[in-house]
């Protein structure tokens, strides 16, 4: 292996050491290169970036383009350019412009002007799709791992209150009783959806676009589908200009994080709203709470107010990227480099929520007493009523104005329906007589045994296929992350 630190390979007349100083007849201006520059963050995809790279090399060797000691060289000087950024022994500079340029430079320092051949067939314009790909897809699968998580944290909350019972709202008014439970769940349903769009987002990401070249593809004759088993992708793109300028796949992903967003936002919301003295549901844990520098008294649900600020960031990251996107000429533009900080801001901030909303959500206590007193409160029970009517053939509409004006009646009067005696209840209606409405909630929420009703045993059942759909995606999980491990042992 050559060691020596040789230029010869550059060839501008102003020694300028840009991968494309050969045409120009000045240095750039130092404000160019810092404007320009996206080492920055780009750094964050230096593994990929190296690890494209040896899967590059190693298929131009095997194809014949470069010697295969010269595609052997190349791997083991980009391995060591790994090993020494993983021991914080080499750094990218403003002046390395990329992680591309930066990598390529240091493993010129390390082989000698044989660094210069692994461009061949490559631009940097398929090199960054492909970097963002890897990583990207990498991101998601530990998304989808913060999501699993996150669904059993919530499940195992429900298996904790299996007989509370809550008051269901619309229009944050009372409405109807339900189980703790069966609410919690609805929450896992979003999971579950959102498990499904990120592997959707997943799938269309993991498709290699090298070979693309600059554009319009290469003319040497290299090996995509061997590029693609090395790297682990499922597919590979089918048009160069596409595959070069397609940030569909950064999109999918902000989309993804946003409706991730906008669920915890809603959960958030409820939590702050329970925790409040106004309703008194919920009690979060003390390590999982704030308090006050100035009213000793005050224990606050900072994290779950973060939890509902951050869809701000999510959407305004995704809005960015759709601008940034629309109207571009194909194929490569540089506002493409924008495309990366927002996702790494969208990842980062979804895996930072799902850290600690899951054992935040898992410490909390109901307090079931009071959930209960308010699930009867406010007449939820009267659709209940109405249809004891409906169900012995009075039409809905006209049970409907029965129990309307009990209502009435019952508020003018300070009382509710469990204070009214048999023969009150029979005057109301001669049904009644036969057949008194339900004044319990159990009574109620038992009744509406039907699948995705709130019904324990439904609940139970809907809890069961839940736990199988969330151990379905971990082992997913596991193995994505097992297969994208292996690229990176040695020899692999
Ligand atoms: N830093 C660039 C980016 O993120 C890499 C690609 C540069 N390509 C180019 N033709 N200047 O998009």
């Amino acid at each position: 292996m050559m060691t020596v630190n040789n230029d010869s390979d550059r060839t501008s007349p102003t020694g300028s050491s840009k991968a494309w100083g050969g045409r120009f007849a000045d240095v750039p201006d130092a404000r160019l290169e810092a404007f320009n520059a996206s080492v920055a963050f780009d750094v964050r995809m230096i593994r990929e970036d190296i690890r494209g790279s040896i899967a590059h090399a190693r298929m131009l060797g095997a194809c014949g383009i470069i010697a295969p000691d010269e595609a052997t060289t190349l791997e083991r000087g980009l391995w060591q350019v790994l090993d020494e950024y993983d021991r914080g022994e080499f750094a990218l500079t403003i002046a390395d412009e990329d992680v591309h340029t930066g990598v390529e430079r240091r493993l010129r320092e390390i082989t000698g002007t044989v660094a210069g051949k692994l461009h061949t067939g490559r631009s940097r314009n398929d090199q960054v799709a492909n970097d963002h790909r890897f990583w990207a897809r990498r991101q998601l699968v530990l998304v989808a791992d913060g999501l699993v998580a996150f669904g059993e944290a919530l499940l195992t909350l429900a298996e904790q209150y299996p007989e509370a019972i809550m008051p269901g709202y619309t229009h944050l008014q009372r409405a109807q009783p339900v189980l703790v439970a069966h609410h919690l769940q609805a929450y896992v349903e979003m999971l579950l959806r959102d498990l499904e769009r990120v592997r959707q987002a997943w799938k269309r990401t993991n498709v290699l676009v090298l070979g693309s070249s600059a554009l319009a593809g290469t003319s040497y004759p290299i090996d995509r589908e061997m590029v693609a088993q090395d790297l682990g992708y499922e597919g590979i793109t089918m048009n160069s200009l596409d595959g070069v300028s397609d940030r569909d796949f950064v999109l999918d992903a902000l989309y993804a994080c946003s409706l991730i967003g906008m669920h915890i936002s809603r959960l958030s919301e409820e939590i702050i709203l329970w925790s409040s003295g106004e309703f008194r549901f919920l009690e979060l844990a003390d390590r999982f709470s704030t308090g006050s520098s100035i009213m000793p008294q005050k224990k606050n649900a900072d994290i779950a107010e973060l939890g509902r600020g951050k869809s701000g960031r999510l959407y305004g990251n995704l809005m960015a990227m759709l601008t940034i996107a629309k109207g571009l000429p194909l194929a490569y533009n540089k506002d493409m480099q924008e495309d990366k900080e927002g996702l790494q801001d969208s990842f980062d901030t979804i895996l930072a929520l799902l850290d600690v909303f899951p054992p935040m959500m898992q410490s909390a206590r109901f307090n079931v007493d009071v959930m209960a007193a308010a699930a009867v409160a406010d007449f939820t029970l009267a659709t209940d009523a109405a249809d004891v009517l409906a169900k012995q053939g009075v039409p809905f509409r006209e049970a409907h104005q029965v129990i309307g004006s009990l209502v009435a009646r019952c508020i003018a009067e300070g009382i509710t329906f469990a204070d009214l005696s048999d023969e009150q209840w029979a005057d109301i209606h001669p049904v009644f007589a036969e057949e008194r409405p339900p004044v319990d909630v159990w009574t109620s929420v038992s009744s509406r045994n039907i699948i995705g009703g709130t019904a324990p045993d439904q609940v139970e059942a809907t809890r069961a296929g839940q736990h199988v759909a969330l151990l379905e995606a971990r082992y997913w999980v596991v193995d994505r992350l097992r297969v994208d491990n292996q690229l990176f042992e040695r020899n692999a």
